[in-house]
């Protein structure tokens, strides 16, 4: 919203790749050389590390970067309970899991003084949040830039803009988000969101589970889907704020609340793979048929958080990009299907392929675990129809979180306003064809 905060945006330094080890210092020699606790940090900072996997966890997924900041994490007093708003946690039981397909318009105007925070809004998921396992869907809606300062212990946060620009203020740098664009924002990396535009709208999705990385290629080889080096570390920018900021710190389920007498954003350099990242979806590699069928839509697989069983996700970030269709003798759609998996589908502009109307940016859909869905019937009977040339998909980004288990709904998001109750209607009128001369 403030012309400060856009200016902070244009321009910004990033450090490339996803998964490197990055390092950046603010101030020429905030760095430490050689090791990562020197027995007195330079310029009189704290050394800090921040773990996001255990210690032990493999070397090819550890998770760890270490802070140099101007007061240490500890220096703080205690959190109380504060309201946890709209935004709900796992275990979600407070509604009969739902095997209709569901469909929800985009979320209501928020009330004025909404910022990132108060605007989330949990439509549901699954998994334990204490067992860090399984996935949160929101969706957010705002219209005030954050004052006060935010961090996630349940999960990490992939943060999917829809409409409305964002800064991201964290403890690692700045980072610019606009539609299209993706934020991974650590489990218990504090940051703060500025909108960039009158009011900011989106998704998120909250993952208890093992940290999102991106999906192995196999056959496809070195290259393709999300190239690592088109995601974007911050590089540091800290600030040295004495006076009272509040930050909330979202602790299994419950938001809680201190007053700190500085800005907790203080980091002056730091080194690492733990760190938050933005990423362009226009940048994703689609690569499809050059003959004929589908592959899986798991070929649109952006970022990946395995579960302990090898293949099955906890939770697939997919993303439905600009593309050329060539299949030839294909029905060119996404095609009727029923899944183990369940799909949250939302969609961050323009139309999707496989729906006629009704799928609208800032809406979302829900097609629970072995829900039969698929092209609603206006797209069948055109499909089906075409003329099969070579067509290119460019008026739409659309994606899916994916997850291995059901997502069951708040009962905010099954009682909303906002919830599609005629969905059911896309797929009647599918005539019978068989035996038709
Ligand atoms: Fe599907």
């Amino acid at each position: 919203m403030s012309g400060d905060a856009r200016k902070a945006a244009e321009g910004l330094a990033y450090s490339s790749g996803f998964g490197n080890e990055h390092s950046s210092e603010a101030v020429p020699g905030a760095l430490p050389e050689g090791r990562n606790s020197p027995q007195r940090a330079p310029l009189g900072l704290y050394a800090e590390q921040l773990s996001g996997t255990a210690f032990t966890e493999p070397r090819a997924h550890n998770r760890r970067s270490w802070l140099y900041r101007i007061r240490p994490s500890a220096a703080h007093p205690a959190f109380t309970r504060t309201g946890n708003g709209a935004l709900r946690t796992a275990p979600f039981n407070q509604t009969v899991p739902d095997p209709n397909r569901l469909r929800w318009n985009p979320l209501p105007e928020p009330e004025p003084g909404t910022d990132f925070l108060k605007g989330l809004w949990t439509l549901g998921g699954n998994g334990d949040v204490a067992q860090r396992s399984g996935m949160a869907v929101h969706l957010y809606h705002a219209n005030a830039s954050m004052t006060r300062v935010f961090s996630d212990a349940d999960g990490e946060l992939l943060i999917v803009p829809e409409r409305g620009g964002l800064l991201l203020r964290t403890e690692f740098g700045l980072l610019h988000a606009e539609p299209g664009h993706v934020v991974l924002i650590p489990r218990g990396v504090r940051f703060r969101v500025e909108l960039l535009d009158e009011t900011a709208r989106g998704y998120v999705c909250e993952n208890y589970g093992a940290p999102f990385r991106l999906p192995d290629l196999g056959p496809i080889g070195a290259n393709g889907l999300a190239n690592a080096r088109d995601f974007h570390a911050p590089v540091a920018a800290y600030e040295d704020v004495d006076g009272p900021v509040e930050v909330v710190n979202k602790f299994c389920g419950n938001l809680w609340t201190a007053t700190y007498d500085h800005s907790p954003l203080d980091v002056v350099a730091w080194h690492g793979n733990y760190v938050p990242y933005v990423y362009d979806l226009r940048r994703f590699n689609v690569i499809g048929t050059i003959s004929y069928d589908h592959p899986d839509p798991s070929i649109f697989t952006v970022l990946t958080s395995p579960s302990d069983t090898p293949g099955l996700a906890g939770v697939d970030f997919v993303v439905f990009a600009p593309r050329w269709l060539v299949g030839e003798d294909t029905f060119r759609p996404p095609y009727f299907h029923r899944n183990v998996m369940s799909e949250y589908m939302g969609l961050i502009e323009g139309a999707y392929d496989a729906k006629a109307e009704g799928f609208v940016p800032g809406g979302g859909s829900l097609h629970n675990m072995m829900s039969a869905h698929g092209p609603d019937r206006e797209t069948f009977d055109r499909a089906s129809a075409a003329e099969l040339k070579p067509q290119k998909i460019d008026d739409g980004l659309a994606f899916m979180f994916e997850t291995r288990w059901p997502v069951t709904l708040t009962p905010q998001a099954a009682q909303a306003d906002h919830l599609q109750r005629a969905y059911d209607d896309v797929w009647q009128g599918l005539e019978r064809h068989f035996g038709a001369r």
